[in-house]
């Protein structure tokens, strides 16, 4: 059982040469397969692939960076490659001058901070969102993509003892407020609102506690997205948050939203240039992350289940 993780890395038509231009031999293609559901640093095991004939229509890519995400470890499917062979209409170029980071990280998390600050809300210049696991590799784009369009922004994280350095770090990417979920209950956050707007937008990737209170901060008719449920619990939402501000609760998945737009490859390249314009001007970066050798896959894993570390695992392949 195995799956490629990539999808968006630089293609190219011809099938790899035993040597490579310069000589020395290429290694043949590997990557991280498994055979049973379980642990992934147990389970996950890195093996040498065979490389399906190329058909008429198929491209032949090179992996260089894949990221280690949530959605890989909870399914355990996600199966890091460094070759394979997709339909060409599976694959998107990325640019060459985008930074392999940025690349690599680009199809999955970027993508979901901008569907969802473009697509239940219109948002202008001078309104708010608020959202919680803003340090999340989602959390790092919406705060970055938002600060382009002169949206502010309010970024929930979890307390943790070096709460400072990511408060530091997280207005440095453009955040107005970052306060912790405990804050969320406390009646300061009356003078927070006395500089910004009550958010018209709320991105819930948690779930839980953290969900209901940073609900009750949302606009009158505001929207809660849910796109995570990290805190493995569910969405309480008060009456009075129904009858009172008739707020909408909607809910966003990358991955129906390519299904839903696979006739619109105009749709999706859009997007895809707005992001790669953010890139270049600098306005989005890849999110805070460690970069990892191939071989030292099971330590990534691990890195990658435990709390609080605030950076993105990127297998180099
Ligand atoms: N719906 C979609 O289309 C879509 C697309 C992309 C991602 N996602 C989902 O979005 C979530 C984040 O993905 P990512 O790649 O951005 O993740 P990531 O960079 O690995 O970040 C994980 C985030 O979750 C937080 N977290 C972990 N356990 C938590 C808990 N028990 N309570 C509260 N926060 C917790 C972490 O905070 P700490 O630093 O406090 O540990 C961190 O902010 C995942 O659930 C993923 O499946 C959904």
């Amino acid at each position: 059982m195995h799956r490629a993780a990539g999808w968006v890395l630089r293609g190219v038509r011809n099938p790899p040469k035993t040597r490579s231009r310069s000589g020395t031999a290429r290694s043949p293609p590997r990557g991280l397969v498994y055979g049973r559901h379980g642990e992934p640093p147990a389970v996950v095991q890195l093996k040498d692939l065979e490389v399906a004939k190329l058909g008429g229509s198929d491209v032949h890519v090179k992996m260089l960076a894949a990221p280690i995400n949530p959605a890989d470890i909870n399914m355990i499917q996600g199966t890091w490659r460094t070759r394979g062979v997709f339909p060409e209409e599976m694959l998107l170029k990325v640019p060459r001058d985008i930074p392999v980071l940025c690349a690599a990280t680009l199809s999955v998390n970027p993508c979901t901070a901008f569907r969802m600050l473009t697509d239940f809300e219109s948002l202008a210049p001078g309104d708010s969102i608020i959202q919680n696991a803003a340090n999340s590799g989602v959390g790092q784009a919406v705060i970055q993509i938002a600060k382009a369009s002169g949206i502010k922004t309010i970024n929930v994280v979890r307390d943790r003892p070096d709460l400072p350095k990511l408060v530091e770090r997280l207005m440095a990417l453009g955040a107005d407020h970052v306060i912790t979920e405990e804050m969320l209950r406390k009646p300061e956050m009356k003078d927070l609102f006395k500089s910004i707007p009550k958010p018209r937008l709320a991105l819930n990737c948690v779930g839980g506690k953290s969900t209901t209170e940073m609900l009750r901060h949302l606009q009158p008719k505001g929207t809660m997205v849910t796109y995570g449920g990290m805190a493995k619990q569910p969405v309480m939402v008060p009456v009075s948050a129904f009858i009172f501000r008739d707020v909408r609760l909607r809910g966003f998945w990358m991955t129906q939203w390519r299904k839903d737009h696979a006739q619109d490859p105009a749709g999706l390249a859009s997007m895809m240039d707005s992001l790669c314009q953010l890139i270049r001007r600098g306005q989005l970066t890849a999110p805070a992350c460690t970069e990892v050798p191939l071989q030292d896959y099971q330590a990534a894993l691990e890195a990658a289940m435990k709390p609080f570390i605030s950076s993105k695992q990127i297998l180099l392949l």
